[in-house]
């Protein structure tokens, strides 16, 4: 999303808007149904389902059915839209029901933590959480974050992000995910569902889907947002799988995507969220726009979206919606049927009361508009009344030592020769490089982030918080170190005595990105600009240092990967850290690494290449402006990092999950077992759906939807009622029933029983059923160091099926605790049905090829290891048994 501060942004579209914000139908840029590009077809899907058919939402859906049988026309609209841009605490505020006692839902950036407020923690963002590739910090920093959220009176929590994936090194928000990996992404985002939800916050899954580049994502009234064009196996083994794996953690909502898929917009895209959010998926929250990504009012609910987020048209602050009055509008002259509202408004109630918001929940406390006290309570209204608006709740807590744990574990040790880590601390240190210090203009001196001065602890655009204090390297150094001298600049001293030969040169260096929204040094979002080298001429600053001394050691901060072989085979260059992004515990968590009170244990969330063209140009090139809808065609198919530099046989510099120890560690005594047995082809049949929610399907009076007597407006805030003879022409067109709405083609009312692969939230259960568990026995085989292990699980498919599958795929990882010399530990990793299974597009389900070929279930190896050109353990679902001492089948 964008535009929560009155940013620059904000005031761009508005200048380009006076004409065309005149009249709202203007800012409907696109017909019922958007062309599709050669080859790629966005197949009709409805009508929409109905939620409340499983089990484990009942409850929710039973009180909610309560609710909404007591609504009127005006109410129901009212809670599946917010009320405007900038108008309440929140960046989306939904409209409220006083009369049931339903609240107005605050709607609140970030993955990372609580956006636009004080007193809160700013984590570690996304990037730097995956690479620690540590499940129970993955859920402590969710259920801090949920605790954060819940203390400013939030209800929606907008996050995490698992879209983008990663695909495209350039990417320009790829930091706020987990993961260039579907299963990385997956399990952590899981479990910071789990985490936020279990606080009594809807956690939100976004951008679904194939949000994978920034630039020319959103459409405006000149040009359709990009189009990503992905198959139909390529989708749900790779796009799909994070969203898949948010459905059966029971996320409450899903945020749908600026970009076109298949070039039909995401927000109105029937086949993605009827069709498989919503009946293959079986989600049963609500599915909210991104935020002005709004551009159609009948099609977009009829395609499956629930909430309409901020509010506005796609041009905000003019008082235009496609929903609310437009909403009650379309419903009234029947283009709209009113059993899509009623789904739509027991969605979005049930999924409140399925996260117990019913009970006690506080009310927001804070303001994302302003910093003080007191401040408009509307200030897209201009003319708004005045209030205290923050209250300064501290929420912070105790959350600094997880966000601390975090950016530690997550410091991934890439190169260390001649064992130059740790430091003694006893030699000189000299520091090079603006990143080893906070910004001297404060560490929140850039509105949402979007400048890259001082140390980099987060991208830009909408997916930050502000720091309530940011702990830098150098402070964390100088209290380490007597002798340090820190030259606070990214060129090296044009006069440079020799350093002694056991000085030491710690060099800093970071690469940027963000949201679209800004442009930071020439960089849109994405790295259009830096490319794959780092910011500030950083790579020459190491050059520089490697010239001077005999030892450098690099810290790399940054949103993704970089091209090293500029220096990293400079035989000074001893060591390289990636500290990834730190959030505000910047300095100790890397100083306990670098002075070896902790060894690194963090592992790579993506590969290195040497060369950005080790990647096919759909991966390796952002789209380019063209005429009409740019189109970004998804020609690498599954073969996305690692999986694609497998297939090609191209070494990496650093692979994925690569990372080392300053201890080493065996991986023995493993065994494999099956659990599940046998396992079928296909999954068994699925259950029918349960019963749904029954109202009254009969056209409202004209009645329920008039303004009440003697209203007075706040002047642009968006309202779900009409005036009297609006709300009655309406009516007297549906009650006719003689003039028919343009519906899409493909388009039924008639509710289907649900695809096969569907019948639980995620899909069908068995998917879930464990297939084979592996346990193997982790020791610390050095002698000086403690350290954690990461170990990790990826499945090579059985020879000769008949599906082209990656040569291995991450399917489960783990990580040790502290080992101390010596000890071990036996961990267990778990494959899955789905892990060991391809979508088959014929069949549209999930197919075992173990299970097709003679051999049945059988000729799966499981190779295990601690990155994935480090699989020196394999074992083989045929006999059973586990080998050591093997060379991986990676590249
Ligand atoms: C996109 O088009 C391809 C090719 O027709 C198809 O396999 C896939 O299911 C489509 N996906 C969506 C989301 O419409
Ligand atoms: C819609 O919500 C707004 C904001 O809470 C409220 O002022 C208005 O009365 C609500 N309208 C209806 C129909 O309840
Ligand atoms: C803010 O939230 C806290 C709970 O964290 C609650 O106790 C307090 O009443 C809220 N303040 C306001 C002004 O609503
Ligand atoms: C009903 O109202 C909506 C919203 O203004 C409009 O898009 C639609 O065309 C109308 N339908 C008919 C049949 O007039
Ligand atoms: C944090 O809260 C305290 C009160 O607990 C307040 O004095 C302080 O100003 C707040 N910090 C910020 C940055 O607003
Ligand atoms: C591993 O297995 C060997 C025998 O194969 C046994 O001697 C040893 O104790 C086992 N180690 C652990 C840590 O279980």
């Amino acid at each position: 999303m964008v535009y929560h501060n009155a940013g620059a942004s904000v005031w761009l579209s508005l200048a380009l808007s006076p004409f065309l914000a005149a009249s709202p139908a203007l800012a409907r840029t696109v017909g019922p149904r958007d062309p599709v590009p050669d080859g790629f077809h966005a197949a009709p899907y409805y009508p929409t389902p109905y939620g409340g058919w499983l089990d484990s939402w009942k409850d929710a859906y039973t009180k909610a059915e309560a609710l909404v049988s007591q609504m009127t026309l005006a109410e129901k609209t009212n809670i599946t839209s917010g009320t405007g841009i900038f108008m309440g605490p929140c960046v989306g505020n939904t409209g409220s029901i006083d009369r049931l006692g339903f609240p107005q839902l605050c709607f609140q950036d970030s993955a990372l933590g609580v956006a636009s407020a004080d007193n809160v923690t700013a984590f570690p963002p996304g990037i730097t959480t995956g690479a620690t590739w540590d499940k129970s910090l993955m859920y402590a920093r969710a259920v801090a974050i949920g605790k954060e959220f819940r203390g400013k009176g939030t209800n929606v929590h907008l996050g995490p992000t698992v879209g983008p994936l990663g695909r495209k090194p350039l990417g320009g928000r790829n930091w706020e995910g987990f993961g260039a990996d579907p299963v990385l992404q997956a399990k952590a985002a899981a479990l910071h569902i789990q985490g936020v939800q279990e606080q009594g916050i809807i956690a939100t899954i976004k951008h679904y889907i194939g949000n994978e580049q920034e630039m020319y994502r959103m459409y405006n009234p000149l040009q359709p947002g990009y189009s990503a064009n992905i198959d139909d196996r390529t989708l749900h083994e790779l796009y799909l799988w994070p969203f898949a794996e948010a459905v059966h953690a029971g996320v409450g909502a899903v945020m749908t995507a600026y970009n076109a898929v298949n070039g039909s917009a995401s927000s109105q895209h029937s086949h993605l969220i009827n069709g498989i959010l919503k009946d293959e998926l079986g989600f049963q929250g609500m599915v909210m726009s991104d935020w002005l990504s709004h551009i159609s009012g009948v099609d977009s609910a009829l395609a499956g979206l629930d909430m309409n987020m901020p509010g506005d048209t796609n041009i905000p602050l003019f008082g235009f919606s496609l929903w609310q009055y437009e909403l009650t509008r379309s419903v009234l002259n029947g283009s709209v049927p009113v059993d899509r509202l009623n789904d739509m408004a027991t969605r979005v109630v049930a999924t409140w009361y399925q996260m117990n918001q019913d009970k006690d929940h506080p009310r927001p406390n804070f303001s994302s508009n302003t910093r003080d006290r007191d401040g408009l309570l509307y200030p897209a209204a201009l003319l708004s009344p005045v209030g205290q608006v923050n209250w300064f709740v501290n929420v912070q807590d105790d959350h600094a030592q997880i966000a601390r744990q975090v950016a530690q574990d997550a410091i991934t040790l890439l190169k260390n020769e001649d064992n130059a880590l740790p430091l003694s601390g006893s030699s000189k240190i000299t520091v090079f490089g603006t990143d080893a210090q906070v910004n001297s203009d404060g560490p929140n001196a850039c509105l949402n982030r979007a400048c890259n001065k001082g140390t980099l602890g987060m991208g830009w655009g909408s997916g930050v918080a502000d720091y309530p204090y940011f702990d830098d390297p150098i402070s964390a150094i100088k209290k380490r170190v007597s002798d340090v001298e820190f030259h606070n600049s990214d060129s090296f001293p044009l006069i440079f005595d020799t350093p002694a030969d056991d000085e030491i040169a710690v060099v800093f260096i970071s690469s940027d990105a963000g949201e679209n929204s800004f442009t930071v040094e020439g960089n849109h979002g994405d790295r259009d600009s830096a490319k794959l080298a780092a910011w500030h001429n950083g790579d020459q600053l190491v050059q520089r240092a490697a010239a001077k001394f005999k030892t450098v050691i690099v810290v790399v901060h940054t949103v993704g990967p970089l091209i090293l072989e500029p220096w990293i085979d400079l035989p000074s260059v001893k060591a390289v850290l990636f500290a990834h992004l730190p959030g505000q515990e910047a300095g100790e968590s890397l100083t306990n690494v670098l002075f070896g009170d902790v060894s690194p244990s963090g592992h790579l969330p993506y590969s290195i290449t040497k060369s950005a063209t080790d990647y096919p140009d759909s991966i390796a090139n952002l789209r380019g402006f063209a005429l009409g809808q740019v189109q970004d065609t998804y020609s690498e198919g599954l073969y996305i990092d690692y999986r694609y530099l497998n297939k090609q046989s191209t070494p990496p510099r650093f692979a994925f999950g690569h990372g080392l120890s300053y201890t080493t560690f065996s991986f023995t005594n493993a065994t494999i077992t099956p659990v599940t047995t046998p396992l079928s082809l296909i999954p068994p049949a699925r259950q029918p759906k349960g019963s749904t929610p029954s109202y009254s399907t009969a056209l409202p009076p004209a009645s329920e939807a008039y303004y009440p007597d003697n209203f007075t407006p706040i002047w642009r805030y968006l309202y779900s009622w009409l005036h009297k003879p609006e709300a009655d022409s309406a009516h007297a067109i549906g009650a006719a029933g003689t003039k028919k709405y343009d519906y899409p083609d493909g388009y039924s009312t008639e509710q289907k029983p649900g695809p096969a692969a569907g019948g639980a939230e995620g899909g069908n259960p068995a998917l879930w059923d464990v297939a084979w568990e592996v346990s193997v026995v982790v020791t610390n085989t050095g002698k000086e160091h403690k350290g954690k292990a990461s170990v990790q699980a990826y499945v090579q498919f059985p020879e000769g099926i008949p599906y082209d599958t990656p040569t291995v795929q991450l399917r489960d990882f783990e990580k040790t605790g502290e080992l101390a010399p010596g000890e071990s530990e036996t961990v267990k990793v778990v494959l899955t049905r789905k892990d060991v299974s391809v979508w088959d597009v014929e069949l549209q389900n999930w197919v075992l090829p173990g299970a097709a070929t003679e051999a049945a279930n059988k000729g799966y190896t499981v190779w295990i290891g601690e990155g994935s050109d480090r699989l020196f353990l394999a074992c083989r679902t045929e006999g059973g048994s586990c080998e050591e001492g093997l060379e991986g089948p990676g590249a």
